[in-house]
């Protein structure tokens, strides 16, 4: 017999951020990283001109979120974040697939992250995805976590 998947994946819609959407944005990234960026950071993302910055919305909520810069034919994903009780739904994959999708219809060539050593399910996603360490910053964040450099060539 064949295997069916009876996992319905959650209806979402991936749109740009909103300047109204940073406080809820502010609130789920307090809760995700030990240095979280703050809503000027935030706001200033939306005014750079080669700043991608797309919310990921459930019923009119936002439980995720993903910003990248593009420069010439590279990207640089500088966040990707899902609320912590959505996790593990296959939405961090999802927003993978949407933006590696986005990068090749502007024709970058080659996409960058950086992501500290010690956080697995990040490296797990990333990895998913075909990222390739290209090198390490040896106590690179204030806890002295290393960062990994990944890329990935589209
Ligand atoms: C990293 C993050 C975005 C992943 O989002 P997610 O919606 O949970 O991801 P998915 O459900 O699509 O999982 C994708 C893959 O990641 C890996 N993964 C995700 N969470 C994991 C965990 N807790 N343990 C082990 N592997 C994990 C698995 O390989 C998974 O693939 P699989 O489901 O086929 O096994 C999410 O954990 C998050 O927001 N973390 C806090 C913010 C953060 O650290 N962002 C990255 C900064 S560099």
């Amino acid at each position: 017999m064949p295997i069916v998947n009876l996992q319905k994946d959650i209806e979402i819609e991936i749109r740009r951020v909103r300047i109204d959407d940073i406080s809820a944005i502010a609130a789920i990234e307090k809760n995700s990283y030990p240095d979280p960026w703050s809503v000027k950071m935030f706001e200033r993302e939306l005014q750079l001109e080669f700043s991608n910055f797309f919310a990921v919305i459930k019923d009119r909520e936002i439980i995720g979120y993903v910003c990248f810069w593009t420069v010439s034919d590279e990207a640089q994903i500088t966040n990707i974040t899902v609320k912590e009780k959505f996790r593990r739904k296959g939405l961090g994959s999802r927003i993978m697939k949407y933006i590696i999708n986005f990068a090749k219809a502007i024709e970058i060539k080659k996409m960058f992250l950086e992501v500290r050593a010690s956080n697995y399910p990040a490296l797990k996603l990333y990895e998913k995805f075909g990222f390739q360490e290209i090198d390490v910053r040896k106590r690179y964040y204030s806890n002295s976590d290393d960062a990994v450099i990944m890329s990935k060539i589209l």
